[in-house]
């Protein structure tokens, strides 16, 4: 995975404090950190931070990680830039603690900061047919199948995995957004500058887009939120 070296949304100023929300395992931290910037992961899983951190010692990296609920977490003004990736928000039942999170990551930001934010976009999934799919990444098999509930307002997304002789299975139930309610959401959150990608290459949200990528400005005016 090279996105972070070859997409123009992660170029970020050099040396920049980046906030990995959501980050996982760190697949997004560790080029973050190599790329110079000061990079925070924030998860509430304590094992995938421990990946994180071993993913960043064997790439010769340094990061910070703080445990946390992004529900709860915010330090206000600490960074010039939050990525939010793969499609890690709209996970709280109540609306409201969505854009909540949303608020938090504008109050984290310095005037100016960039959010960039890729989740499923509703007009991308109302486009595929095929609700099933089969994956293969370092060895792992994934089968996922996707149910639209509620009258296309949330996603559960059930899921079987084999790798090596470890089988295991998950569900899990999330928000879908479609480009204008995430737009509403991210403006009541504070954000003066939206704008939306379809790709990782900046390509625009149309008909062809894969992902559903927002990039959402803080104003310099802006004291705090
Ligand atoms: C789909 S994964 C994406 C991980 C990472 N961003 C990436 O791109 O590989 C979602 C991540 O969100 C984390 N997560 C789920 N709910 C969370 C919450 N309420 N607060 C903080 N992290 C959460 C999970 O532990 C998981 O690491």
């Amino acid at each position: 995975m090279r996105i972070v070296e070859r997409s123009p949304l992660f170029r970020f100023p050099a040396g920049s404090r980046v906030l990995d929300l959501c980050c996982g395992p760190g697949l997004f931290t560790v080029p973050l950190a190599r790329a110079g910037h000061a990079v925070t992961g924030v998860d509430l899983s304590a094992p995938l931070l421990s990946r994180a951190r071993a993913h960043c010692r064997e790439a010769g990296v340094e990061a910070r990680f703080v445990e946390a609920e992004m529900l709860g977490f915010a330090e206000p003004g600490a960074f010039d830039a939050v990525v939010n990736m793969f499609t890690s928000f709209g996970y709280y039942d109540r609306h409201e603690d969505n854009v909540q999170v949303l608020r938090n990551t504008h109050a984290s930001l310095a005037p100016g900061g960039t959010l960039l934010i890729d989740v499923v976009g509703k007009e991308i999934l109302a486009r595929l047919d095929e609700r099933v799919s089969l994956s293969e990444r370092d060895g792992k098999v994934l089968v996922q199948r996707d149910t639209v509930l509620d009258d296309w307002t949330r996603l559960r997304s059930d899921w079987y995995s084999i790798e090596g002789s470890h089988a295991a299975t998950g569900s899990m139930t999330l928000f879908l957004y479609s480009a204008g309610e995430l737009r509403d959401m991210l403006r009541a959150a504070g954000f003066t500058d939206v704008r939306f990608h379809g790709d990782y290459d900046g390509g625009p949200y149309d008909h062809r887009a894969e992902r559903l990528i927002a990039v959402a400005t803080k104003g310099v005016d802006v004291r705090g939120h």
